[in-house]
């Protein structure tokens, strides 16, 4: 699909240039089994090492895969989300809001990243890793396999701030999410179809209590959530609570579920429920809820979001360890 687009260029001299690059050098210059000469077993080392973690803790399916979102819409895929805040600079990680206290499972990069250190030395980076342990989680999970274009490099740099200007938040409407998207290079088919991630995982009901209690400061619930599933939420979720609810009933499902709530006022929050808002979006809602759409376009999509700002060649370096620059 990428390909498609990219080679829809309107002179034909670039067109034919710009598609020899894009058939030999990959998306944005990444391309599938990168390290099959360099670390012939990566991608099983990730696999198995990530077999292991999920083994112990099932739940870190949904935080596992969030990370490709926000490492990538914070200087492009490059790993910043996994470096830790230092002396002085407060990092992405700790971003009060969308990460800290929110993301979680970064032991388990850490545990791979030392099994490919035994492996190969300071070959495979950080930021793939984070792509290729999404795409397992969601193959295992029921969802399509992809091919994960790879050859990323790490970045060095990781501010907090960053993370709170590049990442909307769950009260945001349609066209808030919409620019956000258009800003990263993504257009609005991509934010609806990779919202669809919110088919695993799971929620703290602190990302939904305005909505449920006090939305836009009405001292009311969102009309625009299904009465019955607000009350069933509000028993799960009192005011206060430290609890948390599934995204979409089914958390360990890569399915079609969601798209199917949210048609029926169901989904959790209102940044999803504003996809029924407009008619383009609602048409997407609609389409994607019949699985084989759903599972057509979401590789596509995920493979468009990581390829966003990705650091190549001599560009950035392949960390030692993911949460400290070399
Ligand atoms: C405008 C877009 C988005 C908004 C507003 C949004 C918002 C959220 C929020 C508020 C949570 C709950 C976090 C918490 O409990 O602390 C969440 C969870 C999640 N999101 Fe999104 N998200 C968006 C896009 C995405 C994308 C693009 C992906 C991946 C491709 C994604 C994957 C997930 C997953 C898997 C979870 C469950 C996390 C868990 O189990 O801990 N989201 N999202």
């Amino acid at each position: 699909m990428t390909s498609v687009q990219h080679c829809r260029k309107p002179v034909l001299l670039l067109a034919l240039l710009s598609c020899t690059l894009f058939l030999v050098g990959g998306v944005n210059g990444l391309y599938p089994g990168f390290y099959s000469s360099s670390c012939p077993n990566a991608e099983s080392i990730v696999q198995e090492t990530l077999k292991t973690f999920l083994a112990s803790d099932p739940t870190l399916n949904g935080p596992l895969t969030r990370v490709t979102y926000h490492d990538c819409f914070v200087r492009g895929c490059d790993a910043s989300i996994l470096l830790n805040s230092v002396d002085g600079n407060t990092a992405e990680k700790d971003a009060v809001g969308p990460n800290k206290n929110s993301l979680r499972g970064y032991e388990v990069y850490d545990g791979i990243k030392a099994a490919l250190e035994d492996a190969c030395p300071g070959v495979v980076s950080c930021a793939d890793i984070i792509q290729l342990v999404a795409r397992d989680i969601i193959v295992q999970d029921g969802g399509p396999y992809w091919d994960v274009p790879t050859g990323r490099r790490d970045g060095r740099v990781s501010i907090a701030s960053e993370a709170l200007a590049n990442l909307v938040g769950p009260n945001s409407d349609y066209d808030t999410q919409k620019n956000s998207f258009a800003d990263h290079g993504l257009g609005e088919k991509d934010l609806v179809v990779l919202t669809g991630a919110h088919t695993i995982g799971r929620a703290r009901c602190v990302t939904i209590q305005n909505r449920l209690y006090n939305f836009s400061g009405s001292g009311q619930t969102d009309p625009s959530l299904d009465p019955t599933y607000a009350e069933q939420l509000k028993s799960q979720c009192p005011v206060g609570s430290s609890n948390s609810v599934p995204l979409d009933g089914t958390q360990f499902n890569f399915d079609s579920q969601y798209y199917q709530n949210v048609m029926v006022n169901k989904g959790l929050f209102h940044s999803d429920a504003a996809f029924l808002t407009q008619p383009y979006p609602k048409q997407i809602v609609e389409a994607e809820s019949d699985q084989y759409n759903f599972f057509v376009d979401f590789p596509g999509a995920m493979v468009r979001m990581s390829s966003i700002g990705v650091l190549l060649g001599d560009n950035g370096e392949i960390r030692k360890n993911c949460a400290f620059v070399n």
